[in-house]
């Protein structure tokens, strides 16, 4: 029997934001090595989720708890557990006015030279970006498609081991979603084998294109604030382009 060691586990999740429940009953197991999709429909909390996990204060957990590497984090700050080895691609990352791209990446790849080093560098230049472009602010006047590429830079200078990606390909052109994913599967060990992976990743899309690319092991659909349904990503987006996300709640054979 092969064990896997989980990254990630959340039991009996409920999550509160402005008073009023957005999220219940939210179980998911993750193990170390795995990637995991979750899916539904706009509004039914999915990013809710993301932001519960990485601790923001206005999401308020009434029940439950958050284990990451075995450790309880439900009352951690989001300081710890970004340091502890979470990362987010946000759907919509605000823009920083005065904080530099590559200051950013600096920071988030614990540089202090004034330089960037020429590993960032090569970073900077595969994910198509230059000097003038970082050394912009974060996020001010980026088009969509620059504002996800450069989530990924940022992720690929902090190398996490549990990833949250909210929609990396959302508005993004063909071209760009395979060189997205192309990052996102050398940010999730993809090269190596299944179970000699490192790192996890939790991954929102709406569309599925990505997962042409990107394999992922299981899928989870969020609807009204509740995991639904989990099971194969392939049968389940499936089930969702014939039936819609009613149609595939309905007939889904929950795998636990
Ligand atoms: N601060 C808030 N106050 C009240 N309701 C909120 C707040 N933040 C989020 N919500 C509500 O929580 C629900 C879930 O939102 P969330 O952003 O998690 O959905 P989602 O599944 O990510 O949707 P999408 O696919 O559109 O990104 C929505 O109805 C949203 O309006
Ligand atoms: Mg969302």
């Amino acid at each position: 029997m092969v064990v896997v060691k989980l990254i990630l586990e959340i039991t009996d999740l409920a999550i509160e934001v402005s008073g009023k429940e957005i999220l219940s009953d939210i179980d998911l197991y993750i193990g170390k090595g795995e990637t995991h999709v979750l899916l539904g429909p706009n509004g039914s909390g999915k990013s809710t989720l993301f932001m519960a996990i990485l601790g923001f204060p206005k999401y308020k957990v009434k029940a439950g708890e958050i284990i990451f590497k075995g450790e309880n984090i439900t009352n951690y700050s989001t300081t710890e557990r970004v340091k502890m080895g979470i990362g987010v691609s946000f759907q919509n990352p605000p823009a920083i006015r005065g904080v530099k791209l590559q200051d950013l990446l600096k920071i988030e790849h614990g540089e202090t030279d004034e330089e960037l080093s020429p590993e960032m560098m090569d970073l900077v230049t595969k994910l198509k970006f230059d000097d003038r472009f970082i050394d912009r602010d974060v996020n001010l006047g980026f088009s969509g498609g620059e504002v996800k590429r450069s989530e990924i830079l940022q992720l690929l200078a902090q190398k996490p081991d549990f990833i949250m990606f909210d929609e990396p390909d959302s508005g993004v052109d063909i071209e760009n979603v395979e060189l997205l994913a192309e990052e996102i599967n050398t940010l999730l060990d993809k090269e190596k084998k299944p179970g000699m992976r490192e790192k996890s990743g939790l991954l929102i899309t709406h569309l599925g294109y990505i997962l042409n690319f990107v394999n992922a092991d299981t899928a989870h659909v969020l609807m009204d604030g509740k995991i639904a349904c989990s099971g194969n990503p392939n049968e389940i987006l499936e089930d969702i382009r014939k039936e819609g996300f009613k149609g595939c709640v309905e007939c889904c054979n929950p795998i636990h």
